[in-house]
């Protein structure tokens, strides 16, 4: 294994970017996230128990391994200490292996609010989680932000808090009738920013200290390139760089230092939130998918859309990304389809469209053209090599490599942590 491994979602999140995570931590000393927040949900089974991970990154689960929360992160200290206790709960160990980025920022008890509120405003939702994301890295980009270094002098954050939540409410942010509530989750937000503050350090020198050390640094990506704030669909997006470009941003390493960038792609395509999903379906085969993938969000419980893969889409976040191979997950819910469809062009104004580029600001003019795969109608749980899989399946997976110009090296074909291809 190379050094330096990013792992980043290929479509709209939850392609299983934990459970990729998880398997491959066993052999490196070091797991970082880059982006994001508590938004993410990432699955990973630790003795056959459901384990949900929000900003802890998934190497938690191998002993000894450092889990870092990079500067481009949004960190909440209620939710990550909820996640400690859940995590020690199942017997892992959590002292000494979580470290976050003095440059971090911090979600308060107003950013979630606002977020709440902004939803509610139907006129203007997103469908998000709610977490706070969007108006804490507002904060940081306005420069009014809290980072995680400021916690150290927690008298000068309540008097920054104190004003930031009278000019929430002066700007109509958030409503006075929120105050309340608001003064009483600020007292249990000092207490969780009172218990994170050993955790914080200059994670800059440890990661780069690694890296000259010959040390294996695993990247974990959150969310899903479609979900980028400046390449995905605007304005249905979150509010961070999932895509590789935010690797360096995000975690201050170099992406010269990153030799291999795996994308992680559902072989069918899910979304959940508000947005365009050109191959999305509105029917019982939609339903099918939803009901076999299990397909409700890990970390807000909604039902997520389904559809076909769209390899038109795939192909842009692959150049995107610097794909140099993908994993495919979710291959067994597959199984039971006589007929399995993937978008290989959308349809737009009489003109058939492969650049994906080209109609992203206007997906939801544009209709999908399928190529019809024979289902292979076997099962693929269990199976361990390559060659072993279905005629029809190998197939449909070969089909889709060279569509999008890049090897498929890891296929899984179900949630456990060792159900998987590797090819
Ligand atoms: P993430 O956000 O990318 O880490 O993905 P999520 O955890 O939100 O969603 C992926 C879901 O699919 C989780 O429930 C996983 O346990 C499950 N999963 C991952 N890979 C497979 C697979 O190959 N087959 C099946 N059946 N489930 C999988
Ligand atoms: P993981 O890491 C899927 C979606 C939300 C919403 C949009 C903006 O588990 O793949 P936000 O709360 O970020 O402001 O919401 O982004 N979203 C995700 N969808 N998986 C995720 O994370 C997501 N994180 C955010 O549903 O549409
Ligand atoms: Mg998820």
């Amino acid at each position: 294994m190379t050094n330096i491994t990013a792992i980043i979602g290929g479509q709209w999140g939850d392609e299983g970017k934990g459970k990729i995570v998880d398997y491959l931590s066993r052999d490196v000393q070091l797991v970082a996230r880059f982006q994001g927040g508590a938004n993410a949900g990432h699955t990973v089974y630790k003795d056959n128990k459901k384990i949900v991970l929000h900003q802890i990154p998934s190497g938690i689960l191998t002993p000894g391994c450092l889990c870092v929360l990079g500067m481009g992160m949004v960190i909440d200290p209620v939710d990550l200490i909820e996640e400690i206790e859940m995590i020690n709960s199942h017997g892992l160990v959590t002292d000494n292996v979580i470290k976050i980025a003095l440059n971090s920022h911090i979600v308060t008890p107003i950013h979630k609010k606002i977020d709440l509120r902004k939803e509610e405003a139907t006129n203007k939702a997103i469908g998000t989680t709610c977490r706070g994301i969007g108006p804490a890295y507002v904060d940081k980009f306005n420069r009014c932000g809290l980072r995680a270094v400021d916690l150290k002098n927690l008298d000068e954050v309540r008097v920054k808090n104190d004003k930031r939540l009278a000019g929430a409410i002066e700007n109509e942010e958030i409503l006075q009738i929120d105050k309340e509530s608001i003064v009483n989750d600020f007292e249990i937000f000092y207490n969780a920013c009172e218990q994170i503050i050993p955790f914080i350090s200059d994670i800059f020198s440890l990661v780069h200290d690694y890296n000259l050390n010959n040390k294996k640094i695993l990247i974990e990506g959150a969310q899903g390139t479609l979900l980028d704030v400046n390449h995905g669909t605007y304005p249905f997006v979150t509010s961070s760089s999932p895509s590789t470009g935010g690797v360096s941003a995000g975690l201050g390493l170099p992406l010269t230092k990153v030799q291999r960038i795996v994308g992680i792609f559902k072989a069918y395509t899910t979304r959940v939130g508000k947005g365009p999903f050109p191959t999305e379906l509105k029917d019982d085969t939609g339903e099918k998918l939803m009901s076999l993938g299990n397909e409700y969000g890990a970390t807000t419980g909604r039902q997520r859309r389904c559809g076909w893969f769209d390899a038109v889409a795939a192909r842009y976040s692959v150049l995107l990304n610097g794909f140099n191979e993908i994993t495919l997950t979710k291959l067994d819910i597959l199984d039971d389809f006589d007929t399995i469809n993937v978008c290989i062009a959308y349809s737009y104004k009489g003109k058939e469209i492969t650049n994906f580029s080209e109609v992203l600001s206007d997906l939801n003019n544009v209709k999908p053209i399928y190529k019809s795969f024979n289902g292979w109608k076997a099962k693929t749980t269990g199976i361990e090599k390559y060659d072993d899989l279905p005629h029809h399946t190998k197939f449909y997976i070969d089909f889709i490599s060279d569509y999008l110009k890049a090897p498929i090296k890891i296929i899984s074909t179900g949630p456990g942590r060792d159900e998987l291809i590797i090819n």
